[in-house]
């Protein structure tokens, strides 16, 4: 059976599986922000139709000096994609019969993008419980390697690396020659202190992705942007279509930045949520891993009843995300995405009925 390598387009989900779509789904197997799109997106799209006619800007502005401001960076440290998976290939195309370690598990894109781009992975697996990382056999294999991928916060487990643990292993990257690379596709779910962005300046072999579909819920339309210094953003500028990011993307990615209050709400939002499902989930004899991101990752009392329960929740309108494709969760594990009352309080219901069929 096969299962579909990435979360969301829930239609070709059951497709896939040949089950039938019931009436009401809630797709709680995506990370898109719940709230949607700010309000004053909304507001601004009749005038974004003058947008249409109209090739994007060269330098991807309005977008680009915005980022620069928001970060304190020069525009050259800074490179917008029409979503972050594009940076992603871009990046990975520069590592081309280069090894690459990985810390698994984390988002199955970066062995796809690398694999595709004739690198090599050292795969480490961590242990999801373990409040520390393997920093030996990470050190060790930096030795031979060209660049260390780091999601933080870390899409599925929802974990925070400590910035001070970041830095230390920034740091002997640079003895070893090893590029880092940190994606922060879901840093804005988090405290921006967080952040290695304010770092960059001083480490020439780092590079942070930054995600705007998430908080925004700007899937649709894509937007993701890179921070590095100036040689690897011309690299990864020259291996970029012109006018890769459309011209609606960078107004309204221009607007999203000025929406501290929405930011603030949806943080609250997603922590209110986390809370209540950890605890049931917990409650229930689940494993529920300390997230800090806008989904939370889970494993039941009996793991090898995962799958049983996985097409029992799509039977009945529930979506979560498969673990499958996971190097080091093997399908043992569940995602779900923090939505609105209705879709978790679908969820539990749903979960109390199964819980009966035991
Ligand atoms: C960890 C991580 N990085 C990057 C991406 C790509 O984000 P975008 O939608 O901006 O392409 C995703 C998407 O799910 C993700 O989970």
């Amino acid at each position: 059976m096969a299962f579909p390598i990435h979360g969301a387009n829930y239609e070709a989900l059951y497709k896939n599986f040949d089950l039938p779509l019931p009436t009401n789904v809630f797709d709680l197997s995506e990370n898109v922000n719940c709230l949607g799109t700010p309000d004053s997106v909304h507001q601004m799209w009749p005038h974004l139709f003058s947008e249409l006619t109209r090739y994007p800007h060269p330098e991807a502005e309005p977008l680009h000096s915005q980022l620069a401001m928001t970060h304190q960076l020069l525009n050259e440290q800074i490179v917008i994609g029409n979503g972050a998976a594009e940076l992603l290939s871009t990046y990975a195309n520069l590592f081309s019969g280069k090894k690459v370690i990985l810390l698994h598990p984390t988002f199955s894109e970066y062995k796809e993008t690398l694999t595709s781009a004739g690198a090599t992975c050292i795969d480490i697996i961590t242990d999801v419980h373990a409040h520390e990382l393997p920093l030996e056999k990470i050190n060790a294999a930096m030795k031979i390697a060209s660049c260390l991928y780091i999601c933080n916060p870390n899409n599925p487990t929802g974990k925070l690396l400590e910035l001070d643990v970041l830095l230390s292993l920034i740091q002997t990257a640079r003895q070893q020659q090893c590029h880092v690379l940190i994606d922060e596709a879901f840093m804005d779910w988090t405290d921006e202190r967080n952040s290695v962005i304010p770092y960059v300046a001083q480490f020439e072999h780092v590079t942070v992705m930054r995600s705007m579909t998430k908080m925004y819920a700007l899937a649709g339309i894509r937007l993701g942007y890179m921070v590095s210094h100036p040689i690897t953003i011309t690299r990864i500028k020259q291996k970029l279509p012109h006018w890769n990011v459309n011209a609606l993307a960078l107004s309204i990615g221009a607007q999203c930045l000025q929406e501290h209050t929405f930011r603030k709400r949806s943080i609250d939002v997603s922590k209110t949520q986390r809370m209540n499902i950890t605890q049931f989930l917990r409650e229930h004899g689940c494993i529920v891993l300390d997230s800090v991101a806008n989904f939370v990752c889970f494993q039941l009392a009996q793991p090898e009843k995962t799958r049983e329960f996985y097409f029992y929740c799509l039977t009945n309108g529930i979506v979560l995300r498969h673990t499958e494709n996971y190097v080091g969760l093997n399908g043992q594990w569940l995602r779900i995405g923090l939505k609105k009352d209705e879709a978790m309080k679908a969820f539990q219901s749903i979960y109390l009925k199964w819980v009966v069929t035991l």
